[in-house]
């Protein structure tokens, strides 16, 4: 495993350990009343913040500068943490679970499989995929938005890469995606802040991405933050959908590609109206697992 060398880290003192933390059970409990508000809250403290779940002293990314700090370095002076090795024996071996060589050569393994021709090839089985979806809804129907885009992309995405690739090793290495708790390996220093060795770090899209700062207003619904003279003002990793560095979403243009053209190809034909009475609110989940049968 490579380090990397603390010559040149200039970080003061440590992060600030978030208030509101319980005896024993550390900030277990205003995570588990209020996930979605507590996570937010935390970039006040500065770029990382120290929470405890349990007894486990856990650094909260909260800062842009930090994320590309520990990210970005992404197979050097961090390894994966707890979390996965707790989740390993689920999650198998794959790319997720890889030591940084095997990681690497896996990634380099995939990389053909998200080729420019491919992802021109894989947009018409897309296409293909989302009109004999529609084609399939009638007037007035009431269709679980989330099921039927879970099964829309699950077949563009069998159609589309296991047309080409099946070896049993690549598809192994495509199956696990998740990456969001890692573990230094030595003391090091992320936003100017100096972190310990063996600390367990975590990230949370979420927070980074309601953090009013880069986005106003975070929780309207304005498609604008995206204009291009809106998008270009956001720091440098504010909007990390897809992680970022070494580890950073493999799939991340055959992703994006795919949202753009099942949008176009609903909208030529449907209007999507909400189901009286339903009541739209955020839910707090997260998600480990395989993108099903390879
Ligand atoms: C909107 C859809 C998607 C989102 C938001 C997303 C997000 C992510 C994120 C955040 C990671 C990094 C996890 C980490 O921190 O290690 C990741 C990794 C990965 N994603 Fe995606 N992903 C999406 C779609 C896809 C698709 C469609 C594929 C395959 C076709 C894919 C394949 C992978 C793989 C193989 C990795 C592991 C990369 C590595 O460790 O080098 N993802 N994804």
């Amino acid at each position: 495993m490579v380090e990397r060398s603390l010559v040149g880290c200039q970080a003061v003192g440590g992060p600030p350990e978030a208030s509101g933390g319980w005896p024993l059970l550390g900030h277990i409990v205003p995570i588990q009343r209020s996930p979605l508000g507590f996570l937010p809250g935390l970039a006040k403290y500065g770029a990382v913040v120290k929470i405890g779940f349990g007894t486990l002293p856990v650094y909260v990314v909260a800062h842009p500068d930090a994320v590309r700090d520990v990210l970005v370095p992404g197979d050097i002076d961090y390894k994966r943490g707890l979390c996965f090795e707790r989740l390993k024996p689920g999650l198998g071996e794959g790319i997720a679970t890889a030591s940084v060589d095997e990681h690497r050569r896996l990634r380099t393994l995939l990389q053909p499989v998200f080729s420019r021709e491919r992802l021109v090839e894989y947009s018409t089985i897309m296409r293909t995929a989302a009109e004999e979806a529609v084609q399939k809804w009638h007037d007035g129907e009431v269709v679980q938005a989330d099921e039927a885009m879970d099964d829309l992309a699950l077949t563009a995405l069998t159609r589309s890469l296991f047309r080409f690739t099946a070896t049993e090793e690549t598809a192994e290495a495509i199956k696990h995606g998740m990456r969001e708790l890692t573990r230094t390996l030595k003391e090091t220093s992320a936003g100017g802040l100096a972190i310990p060795a063996d600390a367990e770090m975590i990230y949370s899209p979420y927070l980074l991405h309601h953090d009013a700062r880069w986005f106003p207003d975070p929780q309207r619904f304005d498609p604008d933050r995206w204009l291009p003279e809106n998008a270009a003002k956001l720091p440098k990793n504010a909007y990390i959908p897809f992680a970022a560095g070494a580890y950073q979403c493999i799939g991340k243009i055959f992703a994006t590609t795919e949202l753009a053209m099942m949008t176009a190809v609903i909208c030529a034909k449907w209007r999507a109206e909400l189901t009286p009475g339903t009541e739209v609110r955020e839910v707090a989940s997260a998600l480990i697992t395989g993108l099903g049968p390879v």
